[in-house]
Order: C-alpha cells, then structure tokens, then sequence
C-alpha cells in the first residue's frame, strides 16, 4: 500500500512502515523531507525523531554530524534528524529553531519519521512516547535504564509484534557494548554470574575516598561541584541507577524480567574512610556492585551493595568515572567489559550503533531484532546467599572481649577469618573482621547478638566480601 504526504511518499507493507522514499524533486519548503547534509547519494532517507537534546541528546546529534559520511556509508543510505523534542522552547541551543518542538506527541505521530530515539529518561513521558511511536510502526532506540527495567518485556514483545527494533544499548554502561554481547554473542552461554561497576557517580565518589583518605560527604560535594553528581544524588549514590542496570542485564541473560522489588538494594552512605582503610589493610578494595547469581539453572539472586573485592580482582582496578561488566559464562569462562559509562560521547556511541542496527534491518527489509523476554524471572531472597563479610566493631577494650565476641559468632554458625584492632582514646576498641563463607541469615543473627553483648559498643559497618 502506498500514501502520499505532500511530496513524501512513504510506504507500508504487511503493516510495516519502510522508509521514506523521498523525491528529488521535492521543493525547497519540502526540504526537511529532502535531506541537504546527506554524504550518501540516495533517495532514500532514515528520518530521525529524537526525543530530548540534553547530554545525550546533544551528542547523538554532534556524532551524527561529525560522522556523518561513515555512519551513511554503514547504513547504506543518508540519516536525517528532522525533528527534537524538548521540554523547554525558550533555551537558546545552538541549531535552528524550527528543528525543535516541546509538541513532543508530534514527533512520534509523524508518519514520515522512521525512527524515535528516546533520550529523556523517566518513565513520564518517555514511557507513553515510546509506547505511541511503536504503536505508530516506528523503531525505536533509548537509553532509557529505567523505562527499560520497569516496563522492557512489555515494551520489547510490543515492538517484536510489530516487526520492529527496540533497541537500548545506551541504557547499560554508557558506551561499553553490555546489550548486544549478551543477547548475541554471549546468547549459547549458561550466565553463571555478574558483577558489574555499572555507576560512574559512586564508582568516582569510592575512588576518592580511597585515594584521599577522605569521607563520603566531602567528596559527594566536590563531586557535585565538578558536575559528576546530581543535586539530588539519591539515584546514584542510594543504588537505584545501579539497581536498573544490572535488572536489564539479568533479564536480557536469563531471559526473563527481574523484578525490581526482587533486588536487594544497599547504597554507599554508610561506607566510611576507615573502612576503606581497613579494606586496604585486609587486601581489597570496595566497590558499589549490582550482582547477579545463578543459583539453579531457572533461578538467580540479584543485588546491588558495597562490596570488598580482592585488589587482584579485575574490577577492583576499575577506577574513576569508568564502568565494567565481568561475568562468567559455563562454556566462555571469566570475560570483563570496560570503559566510560556515562557520558555525552560515549552514550551517543552506544545510540548511534543501535541506530545503524535500525538502518542496516530497514535496509535489508528484514522484520526488527528486538529480543522479548517474557515477565517472572524466578528470583531468590538474599537470606540463602552463602558469602564472606567483613566488619567492624567497637568495643570495650576489655580482657576475653575477643573469645566471647569469637564464640557468639562460632555459636550462629559463622567463623572467624582474619582480624585488625586498633586501641581507641577511653577504653575502646576497633576490631575488624573477615569471617569465612556464612549464611547471609546467620550471619545477620550473630550481628545482632553480638551487637547485644554487654562489651560491644556497636557494630560500625559491615560489607559482604566476593572473590
Ligand atoms: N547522561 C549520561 O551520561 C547518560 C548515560 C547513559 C544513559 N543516559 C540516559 O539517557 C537519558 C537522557 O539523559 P541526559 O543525561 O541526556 O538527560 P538531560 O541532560 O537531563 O536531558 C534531557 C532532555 O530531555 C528533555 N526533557 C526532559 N523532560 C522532558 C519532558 N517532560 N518533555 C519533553 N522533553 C523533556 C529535556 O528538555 P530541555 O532541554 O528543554 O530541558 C532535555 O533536552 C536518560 O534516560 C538517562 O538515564 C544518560
């Protein structure tokens, strides 16, 4: 079937929208429709409606423009953005003024557009965005983590019904390819586990207070200063961001969606630079990490938490803004991805490869790629998980306060590894362990009994410890 608006015809065929076949012919006032910047010599156009020009927006559309002519040549034919949504119209920006609307429905009903790429974030109004432009037979690709985390197995069967791509690669890890390894590449593998430095606001914040010897509110304020903290930091530093991530890497790896209420979530208020130091005296280093167990072959356990990692451990050396992803898989054993996780340059990278995806599949005529996994993961408490902890204790600096501490804990189940004590001013104490394997349920248990005994001040911290 074929349909005419104004000189653009555009064409639908087993009720799928190709892409604009735009006539040379077209005059000038038509001229959005024919693009003027193209490198490649075709009629055909992928006409682009992006959703949002912030951070990310800005730099989709700067590596548009800048690579233009390979982006082109991979795609087999020209790229055009001929429209960007945005919730403020008085903000001066740097491109014409007719380019932008705040009529952000506008764009996604527009029957010309091939593809709507969502970088607002949120889930209001992206989510309804989204959801009218694969209803409307568009492509789609976001960077949206937590659209995709809360609504990514409706919103993916949708687009596969339709026969089309939702891609978001942007929405895990910024510009290190996470998605796409794991759907393709990585898809024969039985995922054994995940653990992933997957937010460059806290992973920078943890580096300082290591590096510095200084305390998370200073180096959250400087952090906020220098812009790589939000105003409001509770999304980054209370675990969320993290939380979104590591929810759409275990639904894409195991195939159905983690619930997010399944994931026990602990930020990195509550880490201190004597824990760091005592960290660096144990040999480890902590890290925020979102991780993820298989623990039968139809079930995993998923959480997000400080962490002490061996200073060996490939991901303890992930420093800074950076972001990495290590996993093992039955059949390709230990693999670790790294690089910048956030970010206008390396988000755009992530946006504008899905975005050749979508050109390369409109190209060849082939139905989208977009891979459903169905609701309901099978997921398991954190109370079974079997790990090592590290934690401090101030106590009375009293004879046998040690044996009796050593003994409650021998008494729930949990042993004693290795231990640092320092003297403190007025008959005190710090005492730091690391205990062997535990039950997270006993080792909770000997926490608050321990906490009970008459020579224990309090527990100062605790972090569970992986290898
Ligand atoms: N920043 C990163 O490094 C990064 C990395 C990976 C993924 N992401 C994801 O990418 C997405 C965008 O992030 P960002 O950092 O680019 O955000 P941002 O800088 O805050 O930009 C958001 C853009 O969306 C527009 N917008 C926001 N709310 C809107 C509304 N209600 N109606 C219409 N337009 C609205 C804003 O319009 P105005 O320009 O008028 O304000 C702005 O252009 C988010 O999902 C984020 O999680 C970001």
């Amino acid at each position: 079937m074929r349909n005419h608006i104004g000189n653009v015809r555009y064409r639908t065929e087993n009720n799928k929208h190709f892409l604009a076949d735009v006539e040379k012919t077209a005059p000038p006032h038509q001229a959005a429709k024919a693009c003027q910047t193209c490198t490649v010599s075709s009629s055909r156009v992928l006409r682009i409606g992006l959703l949002g020009f912030g951070t990310v927006g800005s730099g989709v559309y700067r590596m548009l423009a800048d690579n233009r002519e390979s982006i082109e040549k991979k795609v087999g034919f020209a790229v055009e953005v001929v429209k960007i949504g945005v919730r403020d119209g008085s903000k001066p920006r740097e491109l014409p003024s007719d380019l932008f609307t705040t009529d952000l429905g506008s764009i996604v009903d527009d029957p010309t557009i091939d593809v709507i790429i969502e970088v607002i974030g949120g889930t209001d109004p992206a989510g309804a965005l989204v959801e009218r432009a694969i209803q409307n037979q568009k492509n789609v690709v976001t960077a949206n983590k937590e659209l995709m985390a809360k609504e990514g197995s409706r919103l993916v069967h949708m687009a596969k019904a339709r026969r089309l791509d939702l891609h978001y690669e942007a929405a895990v890890g910024g510009g290190i390819p996470l998605v796409q390894p794991l759907k393709h590449q990585l898809a024969g593998n039985a995922v054994l586990k995940m653990m992933g430095i997957l937010n460059g606001t806290t992973n920078y914040i943890l580096t300082e207070m290591q590096d510095k010897g200084a305390d998370f509110g200073d180096v959250l304020a400087s952090a906020q200063a220098l812009g790589y903290a939000e105003a409001d930091p509770t999304n980054d530093v209370d675990g969320f961001d993290t939380m979104y991530k590591i929810s759409i890497l275990a639904s894409i790896a195991f195939g159905k969606q983690v619930p997010l209420e399944s994931i026990h979530r602990e930020g990195i208020r509550a880490v201190t630079r004597t824990d760091m130091h005592y960290s660096d005296l144990l040999g480890y280093r902590i890290k925020l990490l979102g991780i993820v167990d298989a623990v039968a072959p139809d079930r995993i356990r998923a959480r997000v938490h400080p962490t002490l990692l061996p200073k060996a451990h490939p991901l303890a050396n992930v420093h800074g803004v950076y972001n990495a992803l290590w996993l093992n898989g039955d059949f390709v054993g230990d693999l670790m991805f790294s690089g910048r996780g956030a970010g206008s340059d390396p988000t755009a990278s992530a946006v504008i490869g899905d975005l050749i995806d979508v050109g390369r599949n409109l190209a060849a005529g082939g139905p989208g790629s977009a891979l459903p996994y169905d609701i309901g993961a099978k997921t398991e408490s954190i109370d079974t998980l079997q790990t090592r902890n590290y934690l401090r204790l101030i106590v009375q600096d009293r004879p046998r306060v040690l044996g009796t501490i050593a003994l409650e804990f021998g008494e729930h189940g949990v042993s004693l590894a290795e231990m640092e004590m320092k003297t403190l001013p007025e008959g005190r104490g710090e005492m730091v362990f690391l205990t062997h394997p535990a039950t997270e349920s006993d080792f909770r248990a000997a926490l608050t009994a321990v906490e009970n005994m008459p020579n224990v001040e309090r527990v100062a911290n605790s972090f569970r410890v992986e290898s």
